[in-house]
């Protein structure tokens, strides 16, 4: 931990004196802090640009994201100016970065905020200190929302997800292994009647659950009443055909608030157990449908779309975890969370690590899945991680040893382009998942003897033998972009 002495001029005539001092000096520097156990903790990746110091970068960062403008103002005397300053206490340099590297050099900023800074129960206010202004500071070159730790006693304003993965195994009434899914295709064109056909053969094939896209909401083909009718109409049907619980994520994303409410309640009237919604709708949006949710018994689904235009690159804008923990705070069930193997982008340990960041009680610090607080969940509920993009049977043994059970794992086309038909698409990923679940219960090698797994069951199932002949050897290995900074895991699906 690289610290250096303080130089901060906190009191004093000087100190408030009009003019332009460092924000180090301002008093948003302090290596000797101690860390309140209410503090907001965020960890940033800062790029400082030449002749500027990291730990005055860091300042800077914890300024102008706290009460800090860009001069000295006599105001602060008129507040408790010294609770509210953000502090800076730890300065790291990033690991294969600087002199000798690629990459110019960055550092690792530990910041300390105090509770009373935000308002409870409000993503949007959080937000609005911890990534506003401050990503545009001309001083910090790039910057990147690594990782925050939220106190007990923040968390404790949110309701967390409205159902939680316990209650909706229990009202799905399925166990022991993840569930399955899939997104109906093609994206955008189909008729209301066409669209429910595609859901019911891909849920009487076993699946669980079907799935609107990310930009299926009401447009000229298909408006969104005809869509939840056709689609309720196939999963009552496929229920009937199978005896079991099966939904489809009904996208109630709308352009207003008052909109979206309209189709959930029309989605709740018609029997549907879950709705879906996008990420772009918003953080308030997002809060105001998950309490929406507890209140009506319905499970919440989130689709991640948008977040890779500011979560994927690794020196500018926020790590995916940091959605993961604030979408677990503000409420939703379900959120997209990667494949490690399918189409997009997932390092197999960064992803883990936003699985666990979903799913556990306590998370310890694990800096190789990109962790770098102890996190008490405060009995928040589990949020269920949802694997979906360019996924198919074939990698049923690498999805079940990266993801675990707690997950839903959806084949969009990998279930709906099979050869043989949707339905067999459904008995394909059904088969495969089933067997896997056995063998691997049964204590067998799944990483080694899958592939040898599918294959012996492919020779007495025809819809699996055609899915692998399909489909076996593909595989998405490129570099991963948003990749560990302390361990090398090269991401690779064989
Ligand atoms: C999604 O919304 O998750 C994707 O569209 C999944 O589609 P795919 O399984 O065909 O990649
Ligand atoms: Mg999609």
């Amino acid at each position: 931990m690289a610290k250096t002495e303080s130089s901060t001029m906190k009191e004093g005539k000087e100190r408030y004196k009009s003019g332009v001092i460092p924000y180090k000096k301002m008093g948003y520097w302090e290596p000797d802090y101690e860390i309140k156990e209410t503090d907001v903790l965020a960890m940033f990746r800062i790029t400082p640009q030449k002749g500027v110091e990291p730990d005055e970068c860091a300042a800077a960062v914890a300024g102008e994201s706290s009460t800090a403008t860009w001069t000295v103002v006599w105001t602060d005397r008129l507040t408790a100016c010294e609770m509210y300053r953000a502090k800076a206490y730890r300065v790291d340099p990033v690991p294969n970065t600087g002199p000798g590297t690629n990459t110019e050099q960055q550092y690792f900023a530990y910041i300390a905020y105090d509770i009373d800074l935000f308002e409870s129960n409000s993503i949007a206010n959080l937000t609005a200190s911890i990534i506003g202004n401050v990503f545009g500071m001309k001083a910090v070159k790039a910057l990147r929302l690594e990782d925050m730790r939220i106190p007990v006693a923040y968390l404790k304003t949110f309701q967390g997800p409205a159902t939680g993965v316990v209650v909706e195994r229990e009202r799905m009434d399925k166990f022991g292994r993840p569930l399955l899914g899939a997104t109906t295709k093609p994206k955008l064109g189909l008729s209301g009647r066409n669209y429910g056909r595609v859901v019911y053969e891909a849920l009487k094939g076993g699946l669980d659950f079907m799935k609107d896209d990310e930009n299926i909401n009401s447009q000229s083909f298909m408006h969104w009443r005809d869509r939840f009718l056709y689609c309720m109409d196939a999963v009552n049907k496929a229920s009937a055909a199978t005896g079991e619980v099966k939904g489809h994520y009904m996208n109630v994303t709308a352009g207003t608030v008052e909109e979206m409410i309209e189709r959930a309640e029309f989605a709740k009237s018609l029997g549907s157990i879950i709705v879906m919604i996008d990420l772009v709708i918003g953080y308030s949006a997002i809060q105001t449908m998950a309490i929406w949710a507890r209140k009506n018994d319905m499970i919440l689904h989130l689709h991640r779309a948008g977040n890779s235009t500011y979560s994927r690159q690794k020196n500018h804008g926020m790590a995916f975890r940091v959605i993961c923990k604030w979408m677990r705070m503000a409420g939703v069930d379900h959120i997209h969370a990667g494949t490690v193997v399918g189409k997009l982008e997932g390092d197999p340990m960064m992803i883990r690590g936003y699985y666990d960041t979903l799913l556990d009680q306590q998370t310890p610090i694990q800096l190789e899945k990109g962790i770098f607080f102890d996190q008490d969940w405060a009995s928040l509920n589990k949020c269920m991680p949802v694997a979906s993009g360019g996924i198919h049977a074939g990698q049923m043994h690498q999805l079940l040893t990266y993801l675990g059970d707690d997950v839903v794992l959806q084949f969009g086309g990998g279930t709906i382009g099979h050869p043989d038909g949707i339905q067999a698409g459904a008995v394909a990923n059904r088969t495969a998942l089933e067997v896997m679940v056995q063998a691997r219960n049964e204590g067998r090698d799944i990483w080694n003897e899958g592939p040898q797994i599918l294959k012996d069951a492919a020779k007495w199932c025809s819809p699996l033998k055609a899915g692998l002949d399909t489909w076996g050897d593909i595989s998405f290995n490129y570099e991963s972009t948003d990749s560990p900074d302390f361990v090398a895991t090269p991401t690779t699906s064989n």
